[in-house]
């Protein structure tokens, strides 16, 4: 069964209890959130400031017309990472009244709570576009973190250095289609996930993922402890979305105490340089700060924080020969593996396809992944195929190899000794 979400349209009231439902693992897509909360304009003119900073006047006026889906059209890279750098230095001081109307008029919180520091700022430009300079998009995400720039593959905040108990609050700016955005997969919600540093296993089956199709000021609200990841941009706009972190108790950290808290009590008052100091006092706060000064000093050795992205064997050559099944054992709109390098798809009810488990992006198993639209569907970034030809629409990576197949009556035979990348037409 389809994951599903709560959807509350633009005339419908914001929930009573939307914070309890979130808390058990119920995930919410608020239509006009900011612009319902009076948030909006400022958010969306702290960044054209932070666009100004960075890439001047001219650009400024170009994205006021065309949107922020259109940036990468006017900015170059470079200006992109610098602007988000310009946005984040305006953005955390607005942060605290943000998100004190945030609180009250989304969560109904109206006790004091923490909630991070800065909001996080992202963009995300068409994936080509980005190919071409890969390392800044990844130097970025080593010193700001992932899914800013470049894509996040599945994870929980916990393993980012978050707590466990937070409420993210994921919002548009700008347009974000389903090809670029956000990936939630509620079946791992209260599983035990297996990750190597901050990411899903390579291994590990998420489930079922849920997309969205959001406008500017739309939100989506949800556990941190949901597993989720980026989209790995498949559209010609750019993603340009704002979320935020709220706590409703004190933070808990299960692994590192990585992110800065404030108190919402003392954050933006005359008291705001003690504001993180209550979430700081947790022996995993002084953990994580004795652990980062041993690393420098070289005492205690980094944690892998990624791991090798490929499947045991899944580098060697196919075996070669044959492998037959019958179609009867594969569900309808099902994918599975038939040795370490290839698996199969059943698409509907009378299609199958026999093609490479690695993902040419970031070596994603395919096996694990899902069929949506007809389209084999990588879990790690949502990147999508197509089973006739192997090609994605992310033209700068290669097409996923496929097997020849027969089928008579319920044997299907695929055929391992000749991969190929048939033309687009075939
Ligand atoms: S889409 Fe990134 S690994 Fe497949
Ligand atoms: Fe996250």
């Amino acid at each position: 069964m389809q994951p599903k979400y709560t959807e509350i349209a633009k005339d419908e009231p914001i929930p009573m209890g939307l914070t309890e439902k979130v808390i058990e693992g119920e995930v919410f897509v608020i239509r006009g959130c900011l612009q319902r909360l009076g948030v909006f304009d400022e958010i969306a003119a702290t960044s054209i400031a932070g666009i100004r900073d960075a890439a001047g006047a001219e650009v400024v006026g170009k994205i006021k017309r065309e949107g922020f889906d259109a940036i990468h059209r006017f900015a170059s890279l470079d200006q992109i990472e610098t602007a988000t750098d310009k946005i984040y230095e305006h953005a955390c001081d607005k942060a605290p009244d943000w998100v004190s109307k945030i609180a009250p008029g989304l969560l109904g919180i109206t006790e004091p709570y923490f909630f991070e520091r800065g909001p996080n700022i992202r963009f995300h430009v068409p994936y080509d576009i980005m190919a071409s300079n890969v390392e800044a998009m990844d130097r970025f995400a080593s010193k700001s973190g992932g899914g800013k720039l470049a894509p996040h593959p599945n994870h929980r905040d916990s393993w980012v250095g978050c707590p466990d108990n937070l409420i993210n609050i994921w919002a548009a700016v700008g347009p974000i289609p389903e090809g670029n955005g956000l990936t939630l997969f509620p079946d791992a919600f209260t599983r035990d996930v297996a990750r190597v540093g901050a990411s899903i296993a390579f291994d590990e089956n998420p489930g079922e993922p849920l997309n969205f199709n959001l406008e500017p000021g739309d939100t989506i609200v949800f556990h941190g402890e949901h597993v989720h990841s980026s989209v790995l941009n498949r559209t010609d706009g750019t993603r340009h979305a704002v979320s935020f972190r709220i706590v409703k108790e004190k933070p808990h950290f299960p692994n590192t105490h990585y992110h800065r808290y404030a108190h919402s009590s003392l954050a933006g008052g005359p008291l705001d340089f003690f504001a993180e100091l209550p979430a700081n006092l947790a022996w995993s706060y002084v953990e994580t700060r004795l652990g980062g000064a041993a690393k420098k000093l070289g005492l205690k050795k980094e944690e892998p924080q990624r791991q090798n992205r490929s499947h045991a064997s899944q580098d060697k050559k196919p075996l070669g020969g044959k492998r037959t099944f019958s179609l009867s054992s594969l569900p309808e709109n099902s994918l599975h593996a038939i040795t370490d390098e290839v698996c199969v798809a059943r698409i509907g009810k009378d299609k199958i396809a026999a093609f490479d488990r690695k993902c040419p992006h970031g070596g994603g198993d395919l096996a694990l992944g899902v069929i949506l639209d007809g389209e084999i569907t990588c879990p790690w970034h949502n990147l999508r195929f197509d089973p006739k030809t192997g090609a994605s629409a992310c033209q700068t990576l290669k097409r996923v190899r496929m097997y020849d197949i027969n089928v008579e009556g319920d044997d299907v035979t695929v055929s391992l000794d000749n991969p190929h990348a048939p033309a687009a037409s075939g």
